[in-house]
């Protein structure tokens, strides 16, 4: 690469740009359906336990992986191993990570988009039916949408790092939330919505089994952008003068903060659109229920704010999510780019291109496993289910791979690249994390613990997912 490395301009630009990755559909769809799925409160305790004790100090050991070695994760890792060939091979896991998942992030991107296309010309109360998401991802229309998408993402990352991704998160993520603080209150004055925060709100430690945890953490790793090199890749365009520790904190807080709010919106919306719904019945929750009760709440509007006053809600709302959706594709996108221009010295353009079309092939595929084409729909057979294109590229990556990653950057940081050299690291531009509390927990844990509890979960989920055999609960 010529000249020195693209930056970020401030520190609040790389907080932000890294909490525009952190928060998108994971924190909007992904949370609530997990916190509906499993359990509600023994979910979120879960969540939140993991995103503090376990998904904070593997932050910062990325962030700080990426700023020591100023470059992408297969470079960093090759770097700071001096060219270990089991360190490269972990290197190009979390190339390939956030390659995948950027692949089945742009489908649900794309149906983002459909539906906020749909509520401006008029359709939210089609939406809100619950049919509607069935026949919706199986229409050829989603792929003019994902043209759309591809144009936005190309448009957005060729104009680099600076000028695209921070501009975006500045004025974006703030109104996002207040946006979703209002739909909050809207639902809360439901009937029978608190039935849903006490589901939501109250934890009954006894559903916390094996499935309850594995959701949780995949989910806090996920959410956060951890496991795929993103954090990497934003600390290799961070000052040496910035404050890691002060900026990953902001960053976990932000996301869990949106996500927690997403939760309280959607889980009362449930109780109040269903009073008679049996929280067991609950554990079937999927995408496609976000995907109708969000037009439902809308709808719901209408008593107050008639039908155009509800669809143009439901489009500033579905546009918001759109653009943390972007943000964070753009994020994941960034990684593949990035690598492929570092390590193959190619220009933004060809490697833009290059993984583009790749993307697109691949993301097709994806789209086109809800039944479209029955090769990708009933693509294989495990553990005695079948599986479409789409949810392989799930369970792989998303259940699978990201606890491993996450596994594995623990040991590398303490065990290869050294626990001294690590905390100098952060201590240049943190100078009080010199022997605090927190230097003492991040150490010692991802010398031990975590990387412990993550092999765990990731043989189990292993044994589980792949073979149907529980080692731990089920
Ligand atoms: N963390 C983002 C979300 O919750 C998604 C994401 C995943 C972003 C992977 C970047 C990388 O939606």
């Amino acid at each position: 690469m010529a000249g020195s490395r693209e930056q970020f301009g401030s520190k609040l630009g790389f907080i932000l740009a890294a909490a525009g990755s952190a928060v998108g559909i994971g924190n909007l769809v992904g949370f609530p359906v997990g916190a509906a799925k499993n359990g509600g409160g023994a979910f979120l305790l879960m969540y939140a336990i993991f995103v503090f004790f376990i998904c904070l100090p593997v932050m910062i050991a990325e962030m700080s992986v990426g700023r020591a070695s100023q470059k992408d994760p297969l470079g960093a890792l090759t770097k700071l191993s001096n060219n270990n060939a089991g360190w490269r091979f972990a290197g190009w896991l979390s190339i390939v990570t956030p390659f995948m998942i950027a692949v089945f992030y742009l489908v649900i991107t794309v149906w983002i988009f459909g539906y906020l296309y749909e509520s401006v010309i008029g359709n939210l109360d089609l939406l809100a039916q619950p049919e509607t998401f069935g026949t919706f991802i199986n229409s050829p229309s989603l792929f003019i949408y994902m043209a759309g998408v591809i144009a936005v993402v190309y448009l957005i990352l060729q104009g680099g790092v600076k000028q695209g991704i921070e501009k975006a998160a500045k004025i974006l993520m703030p109104a996002l939330f207040f946006m979703l603080l209002a739909l909050v209150v809207f639902v809360l004055t439901r009937d029978n919505a608190f039935a849903g925060v006490e589901y939501y709100l109250v934890p009954d430690v006894s559903k916390i089994n094996a499935s309850v945890v594995n959701g949780a953490l995949s989910q806090a790793f996920f959410s956060l952008s951890l496991g795929m090199g993103i954090m990497i890749t934003y600390g290799s365009y961070i000052d040496r003068r910035a404050d890691l520790p002060g900026s990953a904190k902001l960053v976990a807080l932000t996301d869990t903060a949106v996500a927690f709010t997403a939760g309280l919106m959607i889980l009362p919306a449930i109780f109040s659109f269903n009073p008679n719904v049996n929280p067991d019945e609950l554990s079937e929750s999927s995408i496609s229920m976000i995907f109708s009760y969000l037009p439902q709440i809308f709808l719901e509007m209408q008593a107050s704010f008639g039908y155009f006053g509800a669809s143009v809600i439901a489009s500033i709302f579905f546009l918001l999510v759109f653009f943390a959706a972007i943000t964070s594709l753009v994020s994941i996108f960034e990684v593949p780019v990035a690598a492929l221009m570092d390590e193959k010295g190619v220009s933004r353009k060809s490697s833009l291109m290059i993984c583009g079309a790749l993307l697109v092939v691949f993301s097709v595929f994806c789209a086109l496993s809800f039944g479209f084409v029955g090769f990708f729909s009933e693509f294989v057979s495990y553990a005695g289910t079948n599986k479409s294109f789409f949810d392989v590229v799930y369970d792989v990556f998303y259940d699978t791979i990201l606890p491993l990653n996450g596994l594995l950057i623990c040991l590398f940081v303490i065990y290869r690249w050294k626990k001294s050299k690590f905390n100098e690291e952060i201590e240049q531009g943190a100078p009080s994390f010199k022997g605090s509390i927190l230097e003492r927990y991040v150490s010692f844990s991802l010398g031990t613990f975590i990387p412990l509890f993550l092999l765990l979960i990731f043989a189990n989920t292993v044994a589980l997912k792949y073979f149907g055999v529980a080692l731990i609960g089920g």
